[in-house]
């Protein structure tokens, strides 16, 4: 991966306030400390516009909005989200959704933007268990309801841990009657870093972690719900050919790499479930932070055993943060390492390549640009992709092309070409017109 200059992907925590008080909230500074004293009760709405110029500046391709509870703030966000987007920065809102108001829709349908939304259990003391609070789960129906009527964008994350697991298939079928839902994230629980031994009877055994991997192959292949993890699965816990072509060669961390977050006060973390902090974007420049970041791009956080590992260009060691609970370190295994199961026996899906013919022709779509050292990111909506400085002089010369374009400009065959081609159309950077 090369090292970019303008990561992609910011993880704003707008506040570390909540409504709720999970069981499993990776938060860690939700048990020592105290809101209500704190400085951030006092954060006016030019304080979130300051940082939110910042991510401008910075190139962003998607702001992740998240906390604690985000929907908390609204009223002191809202005008950071409103110049985020008429900076062309996606939006996306990290919540439980509790405090959706038609306000807030009105908002979201306004600016285009989706919602990330946490679903405990579709059993109601379970969910009340794991919110800590009572009637948790009427209140998050009645905001998922309410949006689905007024065609708002959410994709719902199952957070799997010992409290729930039980209920998992029952709340899939529950989330597939209610909402037709077409895509589905079921995430591991992960032990939050300042958690102590008390935290360790939430957290799935292996066992455990191939149920959750069954249910979710079921949730795919036999009712066509497409299901996703918020949390990689390192390769070598994959029990299963149907599990690996669902999470294998599909996900693994960024953090440090193309993403990074950043708190209330605008202090930089490579991940939002790490808590070492790497500077204040108030106090330095981005640059000189994102240089101290390195360790999480370069290698050096990974453990020895994947270091010698063949898949670890794809799987990434799995979560950084994952062992740090019970070692005090980045640099350790992720808890759901199996070593046992290298060499990897499992394939992942190949990804059918479209077929283009020389009569063929390509439109651009009105996509944007950010340069970086080694050639551009090029976005279209939601989608990005880097390319090289070659392929952008190539789409800056021709507002249409064909096949012929490639194979002659970049001296390539038709397959090269092909690929090139579908990787521009896949992430809707062009358009393809078929006589
Ligand atoms: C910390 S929450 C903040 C946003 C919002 N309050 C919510 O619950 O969606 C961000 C995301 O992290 C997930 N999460 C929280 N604790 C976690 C844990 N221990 N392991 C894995 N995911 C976790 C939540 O379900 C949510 O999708
Ligand atoms: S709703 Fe989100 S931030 Fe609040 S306690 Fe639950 S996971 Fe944490
Ligand atoms: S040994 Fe490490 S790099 Fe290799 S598959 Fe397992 S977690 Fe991934």
């Amino acid at each position: 991966m090369k090292n970019v200059q303008y990561p992609p992907f910011v993880h704003w925590e707008v506040t570390p306030e909540c409504n709720h008080n999970c069981i499993h909230c990776y938060n860690y500074w939700r048990k020592s400390y105290n809101f209500c004293d704190s400085h951030e009760r006092q954060l006016t709405e030019d304080h979130y516009l300051r940082i939110a110029h910042k991510i401008i500046e910075q190139k962003a391709h998607t702001a992740v909005v998240t906390g604690g509870e985000p929907l908390l703030v609204f009223d002191k966000v809202k005008s950071s989200m409103e110049l985020l987007r008429k900076n062309g920065i996606n939006i996306s809102i990290n919540t439980n959704a509790v405090l959706v108001s038609d306000e807030i829709i009105a908002f979201l349908k306004q600016y285009g933007i989706g919602m990330f939304i946490s679903f405990p259990c579709a059993e109601e003391t379970v969910c009340d268990f794991i919110t800590n609070r009572k009637g948790s789960l009427k209140k998050i129906l009645h905001s998922l309801d309410c949006l689905v009527k007024n065609g708002i964008q959410f994709s719902l994350n199952i957070v799997v841990s010992k409290a729930n697991i039980d209920y998992l298939e029952q709340t899939i079928d529950f989330l597939r009657d209610r909402y037709h839902i077409k895509k589905i994230y079921i995430t591991r629980v992960g032990k939050p870093v300042n958690a102590d031994s008390s935290f360790d009877k939430f957290l799935l055994s292996q066992e455990d972690l191939d149920r959750v991997q069954d249910i979710s192959v079921k949730t795919k292949y036999e009712y066509g719900i497409d299901v996703d993890t918020g949390c990689p699965y390192t390769l070598c816990s994959i029990n299963s050919q149907k599990s690996f072509e669902l999470f294998g060669y599909k996900k693994f961390c960024t953090a440090g790499k193309t993403s990074y977050a950043l708190d209330t006060f605008g202090n930089l973390k490579a991940c939002p479930r790490d808590s070492k902090i790497y500077g204040n974007i108030f106090e330095e420049s981005f640059s000189d932070i994102w240089e101290r970041v390195a360790e999480w791009r370069d290698g050096s956080l990974l453990p020895e055993e994947c270091k010698q590992c063949k898949h670890v260009e794809i799987c990434k060691g799995g979560c950084r943060v994952d062992a740090f609970p019970f070692t005090g370190k980045l640099n350790s295994l992720d808890t759901t390492t199996n070593l046992e199961n290298l060499p990897i026996k499992y394939i992942p899906k190949s990804t059918a390549i479209p077929e283009f013919f020389d009569d063929d022709t390509f439109i651009k779509n009105p996509f944007t640009c950010v340069k970086e050292d080694f050639g551009y990111r090029i976005s279209y909506r939601q989608s990005y992709i880097f390319i090289t400085e070659e392929l952008k002089r190539f789409l800056d010369s021709k507002s249409i092309f064909n096949r012929s374009d490639i194979v002659n400009d970049f001296s390539v065959d038709s397959t090269i070409a092909n690929r090139i081609l579908s990787r521009l159309a896949m992430n809707g950077i062009i358009q393809v017109v078929r006589r």
